[in-house]
């Protein structure tokens, strides 16, 4: 299996969101990682693999999702591509340890890119939009899962160009805020 028919299961499965998502994290890593030394091509098959363990193909109820997407990619998917042994491990770790609310430190530098860019995913006005796509039909719920996210996000950014980044980011999303307060009369 390569690259790119992992990225045609990504469009299948992820619904709505997995394939975009996928896609801007990889790019995200491009950009965050330049100058550093890193495994590309094992990080691009995390990067579209990061998230499967959250599609309705392969969520197990009680079981968190970056685990659930670690056991499908160790299992079934990158056992099948052309990936050495050490790149498969080095993909799957960075997979286990991509969630935000994961305190675990980072083991490589792929496991530290792919979690960074997926935090920078959501934090912005994409950001934003992603925490009130996921739903429900509910302003300040969704509201709050972004401000969430952005609180826990916010202090663990440590590569200097996700942190450069993350910034206008923030700014934007604290200048949603005001206006989704102000064009919401008291009645969000
Ligand atoms: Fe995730
Ligand atoms: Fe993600």
């Amino acid at each position: 299996m390569d690259l790119e028919q992992i990225k045609q299961l990504t469009r299948e499965l992820g619904q709505g969101w997995g394939y975009a998502h996928a896609a801007r994290v990889e790019a995200l890593i491009g950009l965050i990682g330049e100058g550093l030394d890193y495994d590309r091509e094992a990080l691009a098959y995390a990067a579209y693999l990061h998230d499967w363990g959250a599609y309705p193909r392969y969520a197990q109820p009680g079981v968190d999702h970056a685990l659930r997407s670690c056991q499908v990619a160790e299992s079934e998917i990158l056992p099948a591509t052309g990936l050495s042994a050490a790149a498969q491990a080095l993909a799957a770790e960075a997979i286990a340890l991509h969630d935000y609310r994961d305190q675990r430190p980072h083991t490589s530098v792929e496991s530290l890119l792919l979690r960074e860019a997926d935090w920078l995913d959501m934090l912005g006005v994409i950001g934003a939009l992603r925490a009130f796509a996921s739903g429900p039909n509910d302003l300040p719920t969704c509201r709050d899962l972004a401000l969430k996210r952005c609180a826990a996000i916010q202090g663990r950014l440590t590569l200097p160009r996700a942190r450069a980044l993350a910034e206008p980011r923030l700014a934007r999303m604290a200048r949603l805020w005001e206006e989704l307060e102000e064009e919401s009369l008291g009645a969000l």
